[in-house]
C-alpha cells in the first residue's frame, strides 16, 4: 500500500498524463475524481469557466482510496487551471475532505505561458496545512519534463528524510 495518494480532476487529459507520470516515478497510488457534469462543447466551456470563476462546486462521484486520507504520508492534487483558478471538481474536493489534508503539494496544468501561482494558494483556503510543493506545467512546453521532474525529486527528497 502506498504512503502517497495522487488525486486529480481532468478534462481533456493533461493533468491526467501528468498525475500518471508523477504517480508512476514516486510508485503512489491514483485516484480520478469527478462530479459528474457534462463539460463537453462550447456550453460545457463556458459553464466550466463560469463555475471556477464563481467557486461553485457539485457533489463529488464516490471514489475509495486504499486507506484514510490522514493517513498518507504526502496527498498530491492535481487540476486544471481554468480562469485563473482550480478546476471546480477540485474545488468541490478540498471543500468537502481539504481538511484530511495535512501534508499536500498540488500540481496544475495550464495552456498559456502565466504560471498561475494564485492557484496554490487558493487551494490552501480548505487544507489542514499549507502546501509543501508544488509544479505549475504547461504540457508540450519545453521545460514540462523538467519541472515536473524537479517537482517529483523534492516529493522523493522529503519522504526520505521523514521515513517513518
Ligand atoms: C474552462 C477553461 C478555462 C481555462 N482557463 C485557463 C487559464 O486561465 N489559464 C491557462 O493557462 N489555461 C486555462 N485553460 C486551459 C487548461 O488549464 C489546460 O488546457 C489544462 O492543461 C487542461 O487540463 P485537462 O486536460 O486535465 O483538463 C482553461 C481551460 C478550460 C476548459
Amino acid at each position: 500500500m502506498s504512503d502517497v495518494l495522487c488525486i486529480y480532476y481532468s478534462f481533456s487529459g493533461n493533468t491526467r498524463r501528468a498525475m500518471k507520470e508523477i504517480a508512476q516515478q514516486l510508485d503512489a497510488e491514483i485516484v480520478a475524481i469527478d462530479d459528474g457534469a457534462d463539460r463537453n462543447g462550447f456550453s460545457g466551456f463556458m459553464s466550466a469557466g463560469r463555475d471556477a470563476m464563481r467557486r461553485s462546486t457539485a457533489p463529488l462521484k464516490p471514489f475509495t482510496t486504499d486507506k484514510p486520507i490522514e493517513e498518507y504520508k504526502m496527498v498530491i492534487v492535481g487540476s486544471p487551471v481554468w480562469a485563473g483558478r482550480c478546476a471546480s471538481p477540485i474545488r468541490g474536493l478540498l471543500k468537502r475532505r481539504g481538511l484530511e489534508m495535512s501534508r499536500v503539494s498540488y500540481v496544475i496544468t495550464r495552456s498559456g505561458t502565466r504560471r498561475c501561482e494564485s492557484v496554490y494558494d487558493q487551494m490552501d483556503l480548505y487544507t489542514k496545512e499549507k502546501h509543501m510543493f508544488e509544479v505549475s506545467l504547461q504540457p508540450g512546453s519545453v521545460g514540462y519534463a523538467f519541472w515536473r521532474d524537479k517537482f517529483v525529486g523534492d516529493v522523493k527528497q522529503y519522504l526520505e528524510e521523514n521515513n517513518g
